[in-house]
């Protein structure tokens, strides 16, 4: 049979699982290179402003990303909860991307606008102060901790290198915008504009 003379022979095997393999990137991968609505930013998508880049980079240090997805699934189910489903043209400037895959918390691809900035911080100071039963961890830090303007530059040059589109002007100006903040202050910033680029709810 010829099934057989396949699986007795590793060297064919090994050429034929390459030959699938590839033929499935080249049909299924390589097209979304070439595809716009993959790779061009919705409208309207601005990089994070300084303040808000930082808030990211601690919510990446305070692993939300590691109970919270921000990627929201073309579902019903999803669209009522959370907002008009994910899109790839959203996530073209999020280096590295957050998506993440476990949710013991709620998606947050949306969330910004959804809470007022007095209980974002009054929630991340003290969860169950506002949702009793829940098991997020606080970060009071946030509220003691200046953000990390010294590095903010550098930061920047890394995404401009990287394809974000930050002028000159807005790296150079950058230290002194964050300066002296707070850490909780560039995190809210962070979490309230989050999804906001396309408002329709579904
Ligand atoms: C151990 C898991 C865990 C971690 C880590 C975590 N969260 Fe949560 N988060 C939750 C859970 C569970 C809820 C739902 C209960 C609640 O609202 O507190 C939640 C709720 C939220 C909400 C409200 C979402 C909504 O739509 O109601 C926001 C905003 C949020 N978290 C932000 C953060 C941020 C920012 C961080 C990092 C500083 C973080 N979380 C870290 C588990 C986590």
């Amino acid at each position: 049979m010829r099934h057989e003379i396949v699986e007795k022979n590793l060297g064919l095997m090994i050429v034929l699982i390459i030959l699938t393999i590839s033929g499935g990137f080249l049909a299924e991968v390589v097209p979304l290179f070439f595809q716009k609505s993959v790779n061009e930013p919705v409208e309207g998508l601005e990089p994070l402003s300084a303040l808000e880049l930082e808030g990211r980079d601690i919510y990446i240090r305070e692993g939300c990303h590691v109970c919270h997805t921000q990627q929201i699934r073309p579902f019903r189910a999803e669209t009522e909860r959370y907002g008009h489903y994910s899109v790839a043209g959203e996530f073209v400037y999020d280096r590295p991307f957050l998506w993440g895959s476990k949710r013991t918390g709620p998606d947050l691809a949306r969330v910004g606008g959804r809470y007022s900035d007095a209980w974002q911080r009054q929630h991340l100071y003290d969860p169950r102060s506002v949702v009793p039963e829940s098991n997020m961890p606080a970060f009071p830090w946030l509220f003691e901790n200046r953000v990390d303007h010294g590095s903010i530059e550098a930061r920047m040059k890394t995404l401009q290198t990287l394809g974000v589109p930050y002028t000159d002007e807005q790296v150079a100006s950058a230290a002194g915008e964050i300066e002296g903040k707070f850490e909780i202050e560039a995190l809210v910033a962070y979490l309230q504009q989050l999804g906001t680029v396309i408002s329709e709810k579904r």
